[in-house]
């Protein structure tokens, strides 16, 4: 790879699902649930992946490690242990095997999938047994050390998943994830599902855990708030593609993509100066994605949608450093920043 740094890159990455129907389950479409996405992360970096339900952000995690065969682009996977390159798409069962322990999973409750009878002893350590030769000792040695890390008392070691809350249950599976020793997370709604102080918890451990073990995250998330604070750049998604990358600072300052501004209105906010007035919410569901809108794909909910933008789709180019953007008219739009956002709001008349 050309800078030493990039640990992951992805280029023109698709993952089209086949529609069937009928007895005969005859393939009539597809969904085109990730359409030509690339980018790449750097070792130590958190990229933000964001957009509405169904816009493709599982499909893509999934295709990193290979848990959904990409249908077409690249994935190349860079670092320590092997040294020199991965091709994700020739790798052999060995090697896959290999990436599928250096880069791990985090979903929203990864314990919901396990047995309950199993102790946390147990279900932290679990991938050690067909992944390293260590002792009953060792193994134990190594889960308290993690769970430590994560913010659990080792000597709960022995005690079930039901004694323990949501936030606690997702640290535990953090512990698990990183028993051995991955490069990459991808964190898949990871703190969607809890209380935002205890989103807030989680993401400082998030952060803790990077700077102390060098991990880098896809952190993927339907809300642009949740990611803010935990990322160094932002994927905005919609329908299976990039609207919008950029450093999080300059997507919150400055979007480039009328969908970001959308999302940047979206968000909830806890300021009591803003009780009872009214937040902006997108028109119009997300449509169909196996028949997308012609010309850019946003145009059927876009505020600023001109004739152009029914016929000819906008492709994603750099329109300041290291910002991109799928936007026709990126350059000239006034669009607000979430600053903006909040200040509009205050000096609007209060409901209820
Ligand atoms: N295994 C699958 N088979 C068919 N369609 C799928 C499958 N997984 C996801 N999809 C479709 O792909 C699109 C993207 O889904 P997903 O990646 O789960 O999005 P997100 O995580 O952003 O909500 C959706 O339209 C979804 O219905
Ligand atoms: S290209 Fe047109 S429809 Fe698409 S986001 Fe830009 S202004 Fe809106
Ligand atoms: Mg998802």
């Amino acid at each position: 790879m050309a800078e030493t740094n990039t640990i992951l890159r992805v280029q023109g990455l698709k993952k089209y699902f086949p529609i069937q129907r009928g007895v005969f389950r005859r393939t009539v479409g597809h969904v085109h649930a990730v359409d030509d996405v690339s980018f790449e992360l750097t070792k130590g970096e958190t990229l933000g992946i964001v957009g509405e339900s169904g816009c493709g952000k599982t499909t893509l995690g999934r295709c990193i490690p290979r848990l959904v065969e990409p249908t077409d682009g690249e994935i190349t996977f860079s670092g320590d242990s092997v040294g020199g390159e991965l091709r994700v798409q020739s790798a052999d069962k060995e090697r896959i095997a290999d990436l599928r322990r250096r880069v791990q999973m985090i979903f929203q409750d990864p314990m919901a999938s396990l047995d309950p009878r199993m102790t946390i002893f147990e279900i932290v350590s679990e991938p050690l047994r067909y992944n390293a030769d260590l002792t009953q000792t060792e193994q134990r040695d190594r889960a308290a050390s993690l769970l430590e890390k994560t913010g659990i008392r080792s000597d709960y070691m022995d005690r079930y998943p039901h004694q323990f809350s949501g936030g606690q249950r997702q640290r535990i599976g953090i512990a698990r994830a990183l028993i051995l020793e991955p490069e990459v997370l991808i964190c898949d709604e990871a703190v969607s599902a809890l209380d935002v102080s205890v989103q807030a918890q989680i993401i400082k451990m998030f952060k803790q855990l990077q700077e102390e073990l060098s991990l880098s995250y896809l952190f993927i998330a339907h809300d642009l708030s949740v990611v803010e604070h935990v990322s160094h750049r932002i994927m905005v998604m919609y329908l299976g593609k990039i609207a919008e990358m950029a450093e999080s600072d300059a997507l919150f300052d400055r979007p480039r993509h009328p969908y970001t501004e959308s999302l940047l209105y979206s968000i909830p906010s806890a300021d009591p100066s803003l009780k009872g007035k009214k937040r902006r919410v997108l028109a119009g569901d997300v449509p169909n994605p196996a028949d997308p809108p012609s010309g850019c794909y946003f145009h059927t909910r876009c505020p600023y949608a001109q004739e152009i933008c029914k016929t000819t789709a906008p492709p994603l180019k750099e329109v300041a450093e290291g910002h991109h953007s799928a936007c026709h008219f990126a350059d000239t739009l006034p669009l607000k920043g979430y600053q903006q956002i909040i200040s509009e709001r205050r000096s609007e008349p209060a409901h209820e």
